[in-house]
């Protein structure tokens, strides 16, 4: 392993864990497995850049590609699996891949055997700085997105950066989006940083959030800043957004949505514009999708407890807004498409 590599920790009291960061840390996998394991179910997809040797004996379930596959049939494909490779509580399941990998691997290691240990190997950008961090599994329903799964913390983490140079523009593009997320909680000159410590950074601030609220009773509903619409953009267009780009749009839709309530001025909105298009070159423009399906989408996140709920900016930085009547939400729509 490259000496240069960071270690941050999730503190979460008998079950915080490393995460590790940098080039090679995918040779650290044994030092992150528990000394009772006999045997590793590997989760992965076509197209990893590489393999990893847990050191005991193991099996490899490849899952399929695309959002259609992070379903409950690929959670039962791979409990079978593990029945057939006879996997117990002492052993432990591997995610190996992006975010889909590690949602759906985490799932099925949360509910083999009503739990088992997981550790995830991340392999792209937007896995390493959010979704391979903070325990959410799941899957999809017909209905919508990551319906079913449950808070599963990993036993470990490794954010291999060699895997950085095998990604597409449009992978990259996505990690970017979730980081222009976190420049807003935080303020923080991200991209003026060394890759090892700008991952490190998004995985310091997540992991302080899920350390504080593990289960979403409060501040970590913030890392949804920029979610409500992104989720709705993906289902709307049948996930020909990816996550990161419609997170991108989503974060210029909260603002020109805060600035329609009063709670920001066209100055912040400007800003928004400014990073998430200027600074971390994504597109910002929405895609011309009816307004009244997108409201409905949003009317249906699991954040909506009270009303359509969203993340907004404001006097008191990036806060949980509920309530907010829908007149409000289709204007900022209409605004946003017309800027
Ligand atoms: N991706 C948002 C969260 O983990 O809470």
């Amino acid at each position: 392993m490259n000496q240069d590599f960071r270690t941050v920790r999730v503190p979460l009291a008998d079950r915080s864990y490393d995460v590790l960061i940098g080039h090679g840390v995918r040779n650290s996998l044994t030092s992150l497995l528990p000394a009772t394991v006999r045997r590793v179910a590997i989760v992965t997809q076509q197209g990893i850049p590489y393999n990893v040797d847990p050191g005991v004996p193991h099996e490899v379930f490849s899952i399929g590609i695309g959002e259609e596959h992070k379903s409950l049939a690929t959670i039962e494909t791979l409990c079978r699996g593990f029945a057939n490779m006879g996997l117990t509580r002492h052993d432990v399941v591997v995610g190996l891949g992006g975010g889909m990998v590690t949602d759906v691997a985490g799932f099925a290691a949360a509910t083999w055997h009503r739990g088992i240990p997981v550790v995830h190997v991340s392999t792209t950008l937007l896995g390493m700085v959010d979704a391979a961090i903070g325990g959410k599994t799941g899957v999809n329903l017909p209905e919508g997105k990551n319906l079913v799964g449950a808070y599963w913390q990993p036993s470990g983490v490794l954010c291999d950066l060699d895997t950085l140079a095998t990604l597409s523009p449009r992978e990259m593009r996505c990690g970017m989006g979730e980081m222009a997320k976190y420049h807003f909680l935080t303020g923080d000159d991200l991209l003026g940083m060394g890759m090892v410590d700008r991952i490190s950074r998004c995985v310091q601030i997540k992991a302080e959030i899920v350390g504080a609220d593990e289960r979403e009773g409060g501040r970590r509903a913030l890392l949804n800043y920029g979610h409500t619409l992104a989720h709705a953009l993906e289902i709307a267009g049948d996930f020909s957004l990816a996550h990161g780009e419609a997170v991108a749009i989503g974060l210029i839709y909260a603002a020109h949505l805060g600035q329609v309530l009063g709670r920001i001025g066209d100055e912040r909105v400007r800003q928004h514009y400014d990073v998430v298009g200027g600074l971390y070159e994504l597109n910002t423009a929405l895609p011309p999708f009816d307004h009244e399906l997108l409201l409905a989408l949003m009317g249906r996140d699991k954040k909506a407890l009270d009303g359509l709920t969203f993340v907004l900016d404001g006097d008191n930085g990036v806060e949980v807004v509920a309530g907010v009547p829908a007149d409000a939400a289709l204007e900022a729509l209409r605004v946003m498409a017309r800027a």
